[in-house]
């Protein structure tokens, strides 16, 4: 008997990471008015598409960087960002002028590119998050 619970209690541990997360009615505000951050201040380098222009501004669209560096890219969109960045294998050396955005307005334009054009499975970024990252020294 103990067995069975035991085995039912590590097989549903292991399913945990395969549940989708729930968007919630938070992160669906949040990425509202993301979009709308997006279209005035990233969209020109980015565009509507977020798949950037190869060589010049990298995408946002499925970029790995995004996958792997989630504190970088939430300073990126902070503080700015230049020198050299691989994304999707890609080399980059261009700058990013500091968008000058609020710790809510980072928070929610993140939400906002981590939920679109196919990107998927992100945690919610918190204005919280945003204001305990600090510029790289
Ligand atoms: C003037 C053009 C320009 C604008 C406006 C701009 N970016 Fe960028 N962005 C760039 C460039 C160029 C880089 C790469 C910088 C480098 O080479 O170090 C970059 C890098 C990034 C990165 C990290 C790399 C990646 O592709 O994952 C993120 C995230 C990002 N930008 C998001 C944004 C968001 C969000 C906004 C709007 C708030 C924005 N950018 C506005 C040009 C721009």
């Amino acid at each position: 008997m103990k067995i069975t619970i035991l085995i039912s209690t590590l097989i549903s541990i292991c399913l945990l990471p395969l549940i989708p997360p729930v968007q919630t009615p938070e992160l669906t505000a949040s990425i509202a008015r993301g979009r709308e951050i997006y279209a005035d201040f990233c969209l020109q380098c980015h565009l509507a598409n977020g798949e950037g222009t190869k060589g010049t501004v990298p995408p946002l669209a499925g970029s790995d960087y995004l996958k792997k560096y989630r504190i970088e890219s939430i300073r990126s969109v902070k503080y700015g960002q230049s020198g050299k960045i691989k994304v999707n294998g890609i080399e980059y050396n261009g700058t990013m002028p500091n968008p000058n955005l609020s710790d809510e307005e980072v928070a929610d334009v993140m939400n906002y590119i981590l939920h679109s054009w196919g990107n998927t499975g992100y945690r919610a970024v918190t204005v919280s998050e945003v204001k305990a990252i600090q510029k790289e020294k």
